[in-house]
């Protein structure tokens, strides 16, 4: 029989957790993406151990999570395989004082010399008017004076066309359609580029005064390679909607345009982002060896909570025994109803779930509670 949320049975953690300022997520951070947990953050940061100092995130979606975690003190190290939400967290997470200055912004707007891709591919999207505005933006970017300008400048323009956006998942198609981007043309992007820079950027970017990182690799082979207390994972659920790789692709490849990496996109068309191959979690054979491998390469990571949701094709049983098979204990699990996309009004049948799973040879506190509640 397979096992059920109940016959595990919640755990519970007394004790202070980490300390959430402000507990509700700011309404402007931009969480353009699916299966992203701006409404569980409290709840996750509720299980990081109060001792703990660094926090990995190998698959930050859109960097709410450790951006919070910043904001409660800890340094931070994002990571993910698409190259927009690397981006993101490299400029909203990572990074603690870059920001454009009136004179950045006054170089970006200069009519300027350069490829002209956003013209040549997307003018049916932006229309002509902004599509010469971006591509001078665009061409402009590299005479920003180092790489963090660099990197603003260009999320800048994914963002403001996310946040146009009717879907967060869209198909371009061969013929430059976008489904659910009818706004974009309308929209005055010199405006709403300005104003990101200049009104909503000051805002995201915070300062905690440690040398937080941001990476665009294999969730999995990251693990290995960094040092942090506790590491927040988050992968993506075998569910039939969104495919993280070719629902999003279009914002990836306008990042590598505004990088100035346009030349090397295989297919501008193709509605493919071109990504190296990565640990996919899709089936249940995938995702069983994906966990295997997170479990394995984490060792030296003494916490870890993990992100379920019950519409996986692994089961949290399964999860478990690998954990254990890795030296770990679950140490607390809770359950949440999947909290609702903002732009709809049906309720979900699936539900969120957390698990923390401690080191064997820990000494946190949290176990030892765990342990004496069993006994
Ligand atoms: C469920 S989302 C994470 C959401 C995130 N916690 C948030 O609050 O925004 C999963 C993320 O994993 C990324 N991803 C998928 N497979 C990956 C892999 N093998 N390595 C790194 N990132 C991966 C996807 O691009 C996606 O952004």
């Amino acid at each position: 029989m397979t096992p059920t949320l109940q016959s595990i049975g919640n755990t519970s953690l007394n004790g202070t957790r980490l300390s959430i300022q402000n507990k509700s997520a700011p309404g402007f951070y931009p969480t353009y993406m699916f299966g992203h947990k701006q409404k569980l953050v409290t709840e996750i940061l509720e299980l990081v151990p109060s001792s703990a100092r660094t926090l990995v995130e190998p698959f930050s979606g859109t960097g709410i999570v450790s951006w919070h975690a910043k904001k409660a003190g800890l340094r931070v190290i994002g990571n993910d395989i698409r190259r927009f939400a690397a981006l993101q967290f490299k400029v909203l997470v990572a990074n603690n004082d870059t920001l454009l200055t009136d004179d950045d912004l006054s170089v970006l707007i200069q009519p300027s010399e350069g490829a002209s891709l956003i013209e040549q591919y997307f003018v049916r999207i932006y229309g002509t008017r902004n599509a010469h505005f971006l591509d001078h933006w665009i061409a402009n970017i590299p005479r920003l004076e180092n790489s963090s300008k660099r990197d603003m400048a260009a999320w800048l323009p994914v963002f403001c066309t996310q946040r146009r956006m009717k879907y967060y998942a869209t198909h371009l198609s061969r013929k430059g359609h976008l489904p659910g981007s009818e706004r974009l043309i309308r929209t005055d992007f010199a405006k709403e580029m300005l104003s990101g820079a200049q009104n909503v950027l000051p805002k995201l970017v915070v300062d905690n005064g440690q040398a937080n990182e941001a990476y665009n690799e294999d969730g999995t082979t990251l693990l290995e390679h960094v040092e942090a207390d506790v590491a927040f994972i988050d992968t993506p659920y075998c569910c039939q909607r969104g495919n993280y790789g070719s629902d999003l692709a279009f914002y990836d490849d306008l990042v590598r345009i505004c990088l100035g990496q346009g030349a090397e996109i295989r297919d501008i068309l193709d509605g493919n982002c071109d990504l190296p191959p990565y640990t996919n979690f899709a089936s249940r054979r995938t995702a069983v060896s994906g966990f295997g491998q997170l479990f394995l390469k984490a060792s030296h990571i003494p916490t870890l909570i993990v992100s379920y949701n019950t519409s996986s094709k692994i089961s949290i049983r399964e999860i478990q025994n690998l954990a254990k098979a890795a030296g770990r204990n679950l140490t607390a699990l809770r359950e949440f109803q999947r909290p609702l996309p903002t732009n709809t009004k049906r309720a979900s049948s699936t539900q969120e779930v957390l698990l923390r799973f401690d080191s064997q040879h820990s000494s946190d506190p949290a176990r030892d509670e765990l342990n004496q509640s069993k006994g």
